[in-house]
């Protein structure tokens, strides 16, 4: 009987704590991606910026880390873009077109936005 009573009261917690993760967890309402920042993830992709640069601390570590890059001091679109668009040093000179920096930097506002505790978590 107390068996029995010990796993209802697990059984119901479990669900309660399931139905909470599965519906509040998986809401992506506030973090829906734009046109541009898919864009610019697949640029992210196709010219491997992850050779050099991590996102939540997955990548080379030539470069910056780039997941919350945008809410350090100092560091505003702008910079990203002249850096993007110019290279420096070892960051590697694209030729990118103005559409290609602007979707880059969406991407990486987009992964900044997701990820406003990120620095705290470190
Ligand atoms: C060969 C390695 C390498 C690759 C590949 C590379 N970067 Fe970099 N990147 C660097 C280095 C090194 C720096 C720091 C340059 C400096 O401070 O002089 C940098 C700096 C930056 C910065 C400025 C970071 C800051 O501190 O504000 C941004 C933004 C950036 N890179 C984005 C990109 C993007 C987007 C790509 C892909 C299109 C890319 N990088 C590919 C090496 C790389």
């Amino acid at each position: 009987m107390q068996k029995t009573t010990i796993f209802l009261v697990l059984f119901i917690a479990f669900s309660f704590y399931s139905f909470w993760v599965y519906t509040d967890g998986t809401n992506t309402a506030s973090t829906t991606m734009s046109e541009k920042a898919i864009h610019g993830k697949v640029l992210y992709q196709k010219y491997n910026c992850t050779a050099c640069h991590q996102i939540y601390g997955l990548g080379g570590y030539l470069g910056a880390e780039l997941t919350d890059i945008l809410s350090k001091p100092g560091r505003n679109p702008e910079f990203l873009k002249a850096m993007i668009q110019s290279g420096a040093r070892q960051m590697p000179q694209y030729g990118l077109t103005d559409d290609e920096c602007d979707d880059l930097i969406a991407f990486i506002q987009y992964v900044n936005d997701c990820s406003p505790n990120y620095k705290k978590s470190r």
